[in-house]
C-alpha cells in the first residue's frame, strides 16, 4: 500500500502553501473588518491610514477595487464580493483593505482607518425570529421547500402520524461553526503581461480561476490559479475567498504582487460558516417498529445577501428510513450574520444529529433495540422514489459492528464504572455518493515514465495518492514510475474536491486518458516505419505486444522519435444516474463516560463501519473516515459559534472555539464492508470524505442518554446540560 506521497514533503515543512510564495517587489494587504452588524457605512476617513509609512493604497466601498459579479459557478451558493457597498451586513464583515510596503505597515495602518457608522437594529438570533422565516432562495437540485410522499388513501402527514400506535416528536438544535482549516485563507497575486497569476488554497484551481476571472473582466484564460498544497478546506474554500478577490484585483490595481492572509480571528467572519439549524421531527411507528410516518420540519440562519442553504431535512430525512409517509420542509431565516456555506457533509452532519437522535428516541419509546429499530426500517431506495440504491451493506455495517464493539453488553439504563456512568449509543450515517465532471491528462513519457495533470486539489483528502494509485493501476506499471501533478488551473478541467466527490470522479477520468493514451501509443507502435508497422498490436503492463515481440512502451517512443504521448479523457455523471440512486453507508458507534460528579463527557470508543464501494488506499480512507470521526466529537462536545446580541461571535479565535486535541479522542476504530460499486463509475469507489462525520453527534447524544438518562436536544452538549 502506497502510503500518503505529500506526507514527507508537509511533515518538512517544505511543502509550499500558497502565503509561502514571495516575490519581489510584493506588498502587503491586510483586511479591515466592521465592529457593528448591521449598518450603513456614513463615512471612512483614510486620511491618517493613508500617510502611515508604507502605505500604497487604502481600498475602501467609498473608493473600491475594481470587482463585478462573477457568472454563476456549478456549486451551491455564490460569490460574496467585498467592497461592492456601503452597506454592513454582519459583525466582522470586511469593509477596507490596505496595501502597503510591509505587512506590518500594512496592518499598522489599517487600525488607523476610522469608520463612521450609521448603526440599523440587527437580528442575530434564529430562535427569536422564527416567525421570520422564508422560503429558501434555491435547494441543490432545484428541490421544492416541501416535499410530500403519502401512502394511498392517507390525507396528510398528520393523519398519518395521528394513526401511528407509537409517535415521538422533538425540537433539535445545532450550532453555528467555522471550517476553521489550518491554513488561513490567503492569496498571492502577481499581474504580468496582462496574466493575472493566484495563488490560493481551494477546491478546484479551474474553478477559482474562472470564478476570478469573471470578477475581474478578464478572460478565463487570462487567470492562472496554484494550489499543489492546502492547508484543510471542508468546503470553506470551495469559492474564491476575500484575500483571494483583493489579492487579485489590488495586484492589477498597483501593478505590484500583492499578498494578503487573513488573521484567524478574521477567517470566523470573513469567510463562511455552516448555519446554525433548528430541527423538528415527528415519528409515527408500529408496535414492532416499522416506520409509518416522518415529518421533519427544518430552519437554517442565511445572511441578509447569500444563498446557500443547510438542507437538514432534504439531506437526511428524504434519503434515510423507508416510510410509507414522509414530509419534510426547509425554511430559512435571514440574520444579520457571516456567509454560508458548504462545510463537511452538509446538510447531513447537522440532519443527521436530529434524525439518528428520534431514532432514539423512538427506540426508548418502543423498548425496542437501536440497532433493530434501524435494520427494521432499512430502504432499498429512498422514499418515493423508484431507483433502488446501487449497492447496500447497511446491514452489514451493524452487524460487524454490532459485534467488533462488543454492542451485545449494552442495557437500556448502560452501567456504572466507579464514578462514571457509562453509555453505548449507535447512528446510521449516510452520504450520498456525487461525481463531477472531470477531465485528466495522461503522459507516458520515453524514459518510461508517466505523469498524470488535473486540475483538482488535494486539500488533505488524499487525491494526490489516489491520482497516482488509479494511474498506476490502469497503465499496468508500478507507482513509483508516476508523477501525479495537482492544483494548477493550467491542467485539464479536474472540477472540485468537495462533496466526496474527487476520487470517482478523477478515477474515472483517469481510466478514459488512459484508453485514449494508449490508443494514441498503439497507433504510433503500428504506424509505417515503426516497429510494429502493420501488425496487430496491444498493450500490457507497460509493454506493447505485436507479432510475439514485446517492448517497453518508452522503448517504442524512443524507436519513434518521439519524447512522449499524451491523450486527454474526461468522465461526467450520465446514464447511471437514470438507473440507480448511489449513496454511501455507515454505522456509528460510540462509548461515552460521565462523570457522576463533574457530569464532564468523555468518548472513550467510537467505531465506524463504513460501505464506500472499493477502497483504493486503506491508509488514506481510515484516515479520511477518522477525521470525519473525529469532527463529530467535536460537533458533539466542542464546536460552536457564541453569538452575542450585537453578532459578534464571542468565542471566534482558537482560545474561544474549541476543538477537540488529542486527550480528547480516544482510539478510533474505522472498519469496511467493502463492495466494489461499478454501476456508480468505473473505478468502483464511491464517497468517503464527508461521511465520516454523518451520524457521530447523534451516536455520541444517544450513548449520553443511555449512560444517563438525560436526552439533550442541541450540540454541542456541555456539562451545564448534564447538571
Ligand atoms: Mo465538501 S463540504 O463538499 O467541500
Amino acid at each position: 500500500m502506497t502510503g500518503r506521497l505529500d506526507a514527507p514533503l508537509k511533515v518538512a515543512g517544505r511543502a509550499k502553501y500558497a502565503a509561502d510564495n514571495n516575490f519581489p517587489g510584493m506588498v502587503y494587504g491586510c483586511v479591515v473588518t466592521s465592529t457593528v452588524a448591521r449598518a450603513e457605512i456614513e463615512a471612512m476617513d483614510v486620511t491618517a491610514a493613508k500617510s502611515a509609512p508604507g502605505v500604497l493604497a487604502v481600498y475602501t466601498p467609498f473608493d473600491p477595487l475594481e470587482l463585478q459579479t462573477p457568472p454563476p459557478m456549478p456549486i451551491p451558493g455564490d460569490a460574496w464580493l467585498p467592497l461592492r457597498n456601503r452597506d454592513v451586513e454582519w459583525y466582522g464583515q470586511p469593509i477596507g483593505f490596505v496595501v502597503a510596503e510591509t505587512f506590518e505597515q500594512a496592518r499598522d495602518a489599517s487600525m488607523l482607518v476610522e469608520v463612521t457608522y450609521r448603526q440599523l437594529p440587527a437580528r442575530t438570533s434564529l430562535e427569536d425570529h422564527l416567525d421570520d422565516a422564508e422560503d429558501p432562495p434555491e435547494l441543490l437540485g432545484g428541490a421544492e421547500p416541501v416535499v410530500t410522499v403519502l401512502a394511498d388513501g392517507v390525507e396528510s402527514i398528520e393523519d398519518a402520524l395521528a394513526d401511528s400506535p407509537v409517535v415521538v416528536s422533538a425540537t433539535y438544535r445545532t450550532a453555528t461553526q467555522n471550517h476553521a482549516a489550518m491554513e488561513p485563507h490567503s492569496a498571492v497575486a502577481v499581474w504580468e503581461d496582462g496574466v493575472l497569476t493566484v495563488y490560493s488554497g481551494n477546491q478546484g484551481s479551474n474553478l477559482l480561476a474562472y470564478e476570478l476571472s469573471g470578477a475581474l473582466g478578464l478572460e478565463p484564460a487570462q487567470v492562472h490559479v496554484v494550489n499543489p498544497f492546502v492547508g484543510g478546506a471542508f468546503g470553506g474554500k470551495g469559492r474564491t475567498s476575500v484575500p483571494g478577490f483583493l489579492a487579485a484585483a489590488a495586484a492589477r490595481a498597483l501593478n505590484r504582487p500583492v499578498k494578503a492572509t487573513l488573521t484567524r480571528e478574521q477567517v470566523f467572519t470573513a469567510t463562511a460558516t455552516r448555519p446554525a439549524t433548528l430541527q423538528e421531527i415527528s415519528l409515527g411507528a408500529d408496535r414492532d417498529g416499522t416506520l409509518l410516518a416522518l415529518k421533519h420540519d427544518s430552519w437554517c440562519t442565511l445572511p441578509r445577501s447569500g444563498s446557500f442553504v443547510e438542507e437538514t431535512s432534504h439531506s437526511s430525512s428524504l434519503r434515510s428510513y423507508a416510510t410509507r409517509n414522509l414530509r419534510i420542509s426547509q425554511r430559512v431565516v435571514r440574520l444579520d450574520l457571516p456567509q454560508t456555506t458548504f462545510m463537511r457533509a452538509p446538510g447531513e452532519a447537522p440532519g443527521s444529529f436530529a434524525l439518528e437522535s428520534a431514532m432514539d428516541e423512538l427506540a426508548v419509546a418502543l423498548d425496542v433495540d437501536p440497532i433493530e429499530l434501524r435494520l427494521r426500517n432499512n430502504s432499498i431506495a429512498p422514499p418515493g422514489q423508484d431507483l433502488q440504491w446501487s449497492s447496500k451493506h447497511l446491514d452489514e455495517c451493524f452487524t460487524t459492528g454490532a459485534q467488533r464493539f462488543g454492542w451485545i453488553h449494552r442495557t437500556p439504563n448502560g452501567r456504572t464504572d466507579g464514578d462514571w456512568q457509562v453509555g453505548l449509543g449507535v447512528a446510521t450515517a449516510m452520504f450520498p455518493a456525487i461525481r463531477f465532471p472531470s477531465s485528466v491528462e495522461v503522459r507516458l513519457n520515453a524514459d518510461e515514465t508517466a505523469v498524470i495533470s488535473t486540475s483538482g486539489a488535494d486539500p488533505g483528502t488524499g487525491l494526490l495518492t489516489v491520482v497516482s494509485t488509479v494511474g498506476a493501476e490502469s497503465l499496468g506499471i508500478a507507482p513509483e514510475r508516476i508523477t501525479p501533478r495537482l492544483g494548477n488551473s493550467l491542467f485539464p478541467p479536474g472540477g472540485m474536491s468537495g462533496g466526496s466527490s474527487a476520487t470517482a470522479s478523477t478515477g474515472t477520468a483517469i481510466m478514459a486518458a488512459t484508453a485514449e493514451v494508449l490508443d494514441a501509443l498503439l497507433k504510433l507502435a503500428s504506424a509505417p516505419g515503426a516497429p510494429f508497422e502493420g501488425q496487430e498490436v496491444t498493450y500490457a503492463e507497460g509493454q506493447v505486444h505485436g507479432g510475439g515481440r514485446t517492448m517497453p512502451y518508452g522503448e517504442l517512443l524512443r524507436a519513434v522519435g518521439e519524447e512522449s504521448v499524451a491523450a486527454v479523457g474526461s468522465s461526467a455523471p450520465g446514464e447511471e444516474m437514470t438507473k440507480h440512486s448511489f449513496s454511501s453507508f455507515g454505522a456509528q458507534f460510540c462509548e461515552v463516560r460521565v462523570h457522576r460528579l463533574t457530569r464532564e463527557v468523555r468518548v472513550s470508543r467510537l467505531l465506524g463501519v463504513f460501505d464506500g464501494g472499493r477502497i483504493i488506499n486503506d491508509q488514506l480512507a481510515r484516515s479520511q473516515l477518522s477525521g470525519g470521526m473525529i469532527w463529530g466529537v467535536s460537533a458533539a462536545l466542542h464546536e460552536g459559534l457564541e453569538i452575542e446580541d450585537n453578532g459578534r461571535f464571542a468565542n471566534g479565535d482558537f482560545a474561544g472555539y474549541l476543538v477537540p486535541v488529542n486527550a480528547d479522542i480516544p482510539q478510533v476504530d474505522v472498519e469496511f464492508v467493502e463492495y466494489p460499486d461499478t454501476f456508480h463509475n468505473d473505478v468502483g469507489a464511491r464517497g468517503l470524505g464527508e461521511i465520516g462525520v454523518v451520524g457521530v453527534a447523534a451516536a455520541i447524544a444517544n450513548a449520553v442518554y443511555n449512560a444517563t438518562g438525560i436526552r439533550v436536544r442541541h450540540i454541542p452538549i456541555t456539562i451545564e446540560d448534564l447538571l
